[in-house]
């Protein structure tokens, strides 16, 4: 069995896995019958139970696993002045540019950056030429030092790079709009560079409250879900009686209508959030910051997707509430990208909540016996970004020995939609009813299909395809011997199992239990 190179281009890749997602029921297009809506997806019979143990496993990590971590659910819907208080209403804004000729919209940010990111392409194809000639005496620090190609394309890159950061900070879309013009980054569509100034379009979705629309305010849709625990602090902090430093988690839905939405479900206008923000003392931030990162890393290496396919990336450029950011990638076949943004955000929010409000936000510290605004350590990870993560990397091509390919999910099995298929190897004599019978022993604690049509092959190819762990055959034998054949998804092994022995087989490795025993 081989297993095919997973390198695939971004397009390739998005191709691949949407088809694979509509056709297995993982992820649909919104309101496809009417063309669909553009960066909006829904989640079908198979996508659900994923994402909902992907939402299981931090919820539970983050409040089960910590007595100082407790978890609310708070409205979509909130004051407006909450987000002028938060500082979203006047910041909260993405560089947009238009191309006059395909009248295409880009972040002009996105096109300095992904320009950035094939100069890089090109040094690190020279690298591996380099590697290639001078094999096991090959220097790479030498080589970067020496070749001049990749010191004319380094010295590029440092020049971009450089103005690109100076523009960030000075927050100057003209030169963003020179940097692009300099550098000929032409549109993708048309292919020239006639491009318009560069303006702020501002992330938020409005809609209005009120009964009629004269009388009504405008109101937002939330664009993260960490303001509702910030209103939600003095609430959480005085009924619960918690002491500082505390937590409070949240998972719910979030809003932004983003400028580029050309990437399937890691940039969506709605998606959804699991935030955490942890109140401490000022002064103590940097020490939680760290500890959060080690934390977060280890919740994800966690899942056994290779330590080896997550990296942190400092911000450069901090947020407008941040002292210090960082964001966790992870290698998207089509390269390291954000998946985890881990913040501190000082006393920025529950201080501007304070005096946008005029109530006292403060904690009083009875050992210490002072008053102060905590500070906040937040960490942020989108669900559907996460499920991307997942599902780009468990989709897996194996050509067998048998000369046929597979298409397998290996999805981390604690979080795979079904944990186990029953089925009898033919639909007489007596086996559908045994099989029913060992649905009946698993479905208290397991997902689980029943299948009957088709061959065994065929069914076994169905569950790989959406990443069941465990296929359990009930076949003639087992009438005499009350064993069944189990299949393991990723080896393809087959073991004859006691019917009474295979919840405990099937939970040892489906367990999140034991998934989460090793945080
Ligand atoms: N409260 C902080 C905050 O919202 P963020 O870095 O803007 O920080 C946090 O977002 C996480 O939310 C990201 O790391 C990403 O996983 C997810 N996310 C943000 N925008 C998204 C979008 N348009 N579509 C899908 N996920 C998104």
């Amino acid at each position: 069995m081989t297993k095919e190179p997973k390198h695939m281009t971004q397009d390739e890749l998005f191709k691949v896995l949407v088809a694979h997602c509509k056709e297995y029921g993982f992820i649909f297009p919104s309101s496809e019958i009417y063309d669909g809506l553009a960066a909006v997806y829904d989640y079908g019979q198979m996508g659900v139970q994923l994402k909902q143990n992907i939402k299981t496993y931090w919820w539970e990590a983050m409040t089960r696993l910590h007595e100082n971590i407790v978890g609310i659910d708070s409205a979509i819907f909130m004051h407006p002045r909450i987000w002028e208080a938060s500082g979203h209403v006047g910041a909260f804004n993405d560089p947009l540019i238009d191309n006059k000729d395909s009248k295409k919209r880009y972040r002009a940010d996105v096109l300095i950056e992904d320009f950035l990111g094939k100069i890089e392409e090109k040094i690190n194809k020279e690298v591996a030429k380099g590697r290639k000639r001078f094999g096991d005496s090959f220097d790479e620090a030498q080589f970067r030092a020496t070749n001049p190609n990749v010191l004319r394309e380094q010295a590029k890159w440092d020049e971009v790079h450089n103005r690109y950061v100076a523009a960030e900070k000075a927050n100057d879309l003209a030169e963003y709009r020179q940097i692009i013009i300099d550098n000929n980054i032409v549109c993708p569509i048309s292919g020239t560079c006639n491009w318009t100034d560069v303006r702020q379009f501002n992330l938020m979705f409005q809609t209005s409250m009120g009964s009629t629309a004269e009388g009504a305010n405008i109101i937002y849709l939330r664009p993260e879900t960490a303001q509702g625990i910030f209103v939600n602090y003095l609430n959480v902090q005085k009924t619960g009686r918690m002491k500082i430093p505390f937590g409070i988690a949240q998972i719910g839905k979030a809003f932004r209508n983003e400028i580029v939405a050309r990437q399937f479900i890691f940039r969506m206008r709605e998606f959804e959030q699991m935030e955490m923000q942890f109140f401490i003392k000022p002064g103590t931030e940097l020490d939680w910051f760290a500890k959060w990162k080690e934390a977060r890393m280890k919740w994800h290496v966690n899942l056994g997707m290779g330590a080896e396919n997550y990296r942190f990336h400092d911000h450069e450029k901090l947020a407008h509430y941040a002292n210090a950011a960082t964001d966790i990638e992870f290698n998207f076949p089509f390269g390291f990208k954000e998946l985890e943004g881990i913040h501190s955000r000082t006393n920025f929010d529950l201080g501007n909540h304070q005096k946008f409000s005029g109530k006292k936000i403060e904690y009083f510290d009875p050992e210490e016996n002072v008053s102060y605004t905590p500070y906040v350590i937040e960490t942020s990870i989108g669900v559907d970004r996460m499920c991307l993560a997942v599902m780009a990397h468990s989709y897996t091509v194996e050509k067998l020995e048998n000369g046929e390919e597979r298409v397998v999910m290996k999805i981390p099995a604690p979080l795979a939609p079904i944990k186990v298929a029953v089925m009898p190897l033919v639909k007489k004599d007596g086996l559908p009813e045994v099989a029913q019978k060992v649905v009946d022993e698993l479905k208290y604690d397991f997902s689980y299909q029943y299948d009957e049509k088709d061959s065994i092959g065929k069914r076994y190819r169905r569950q790989d395809a959406i990443g069941t762990p465990f296929c359990v055959t009930v076949d003639h034998d087992t009438l005499v011997d009350g064993c069944v054949t189990v299949r393991d998804r990723d080896t393809m092994t087959q073991e004859r199992v006691k019917i009474e022995d295979l919840r405990a087989m099937i939970d040892k490795k489906v367990s999140l239990t034991n998934l989460l025993r090793n945080l």
